[in-house]
């Protein structure tokens, strides 16, 4: 049996060489492709192998189309939205993910943006502290919690909005659930957007929602491009001289902000929120972990395609 490794953007070595000895302590092969360019690489690649464990990329219907022996597909990471689970489901192939592998390595990025943006970007001039600021978490999932976690040490008053986590449990861990994604933007100076790609969640981060937050606000997204409304984010970046903007996914009209917003606004060349040693190691080893248990037993635990 042979198991891919296929990633654009590779894993740290100590995590490859980490998945190459659970694979082959498991009787199985290993196969790496990383830094792809050309997607018929991956459609070559996918062509005989029985798994296959990916971060962000694509795993669209031609390449499940190419992969004919394949029975799983384990995305090394929290969000699955670069899986055609249609296209795995119709063909019987098992996806899952890796949830809270890599969610510290997300969590300190994005207190990390938040004091880079209060500190007027690393440039000269009187910045701002965290200390005493209200932050309000957009879902409170893995990563949403570490990050609360976290800014508890700056001193930050946390708010959190998911509909999905009971208050008690959120107070439980000192912070406010508020009751409305309105609360929580119209209270809180900082924004941590950590919600997934969905139909439901796509551009649902728009300019009524942004408009709510006060004076000064800043919006730090470190979950995916697709959750913001990037016209009505402009809009309102022209209109509120105060609102920044810090992103770890590029947007498509990066440089139209780049150059309007100067500093009220920044994005990482390419998403590093996972891209830590540890992150990869826990993730990349989590999946291999994943696929062995499935191969061997039929284990589905962190299936995402029930
Ligand atoms: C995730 O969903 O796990 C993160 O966005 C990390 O994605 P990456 O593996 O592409 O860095």
């Amino acid at each position: 049996m042979k198991i891919l490794v296929a990633t654009d953007k590779p894993f740290a070595k100590a995590a490859t060489d980490g998945i190459r000895k659970i694979t082959e302590e498991a009787g199985y092969e290993l196969a790496l492709l990383e830094k792809y360019t050309d997607v018929n690489d991956l459609y070559a690649a996918v062509a005989d192998a029985d798994a296959m464990i990916v971060r962000s990329d694509k795993v669209t219907q031609a390449v499940v189309d190419a992969a004919k022996q394949l029975k799983i597909v384990v995305r090394a990471g929290a969000g699955y939205d670069n899986l055609d689970l249609a296209a795995c489901t119709a063909r019987g192939i098992v996806a899952m993910n890796t949830p809270g592998q890599n969610s510290n390595a997300v969590a300190e990025l994005a207190l990390g943006m938040m004091v880079f943006m209060a500190r007027n970007n690393f440039q000269p001039g009187t910045g701002s502290e965290l200390k005493g600021k209200k932050l309000g978490i957009h879902a409170y999932g893995n990563v949403g919690k570490l990050v609360a976690h976290i800014a508890k040490g700056f001193g930050m008053e946390i708010y959190a909005f998911d509909p999905f986590v009971p208050a008690d449990v959120m107070a439980n861990e000192g912070v406010k659930a508020v009751a409305s994604v309105e609360e929580l933007y119209s209270t809180c100076n900082y924004i941590s957007l950590h919600i997934p790609a969905t139909p439901e969640t796509k551009k649902s981060i728009n300019y009524d929602l942004l408009s709510k937050m006060p004076k000064g606000g800043c919006l730090v997204n470190t979950a995916r491009k697709e959750v913001i409304d990037e016209e009505g984010l402009a809009k309102l970046l022209e209109e509120r001289t105060d609102l920044k903007y810090v992103t770890d996914i590029m947007p498509d009209s990066h440089a139209v902000l780049a150059e309007k917003f100067g500093a009220r606004y920044f994005s990482t060349p390419k998403k590093m929120g996972a891209e830590t040693a540890e992150a990869n190691i826990n993730a990349g080893l989590a999946a291999a972990n994943q696929i062995v248990s499935f191969l061997k037993t039929g284990d589905k635990k962190f299936q995402v395609n029930k």
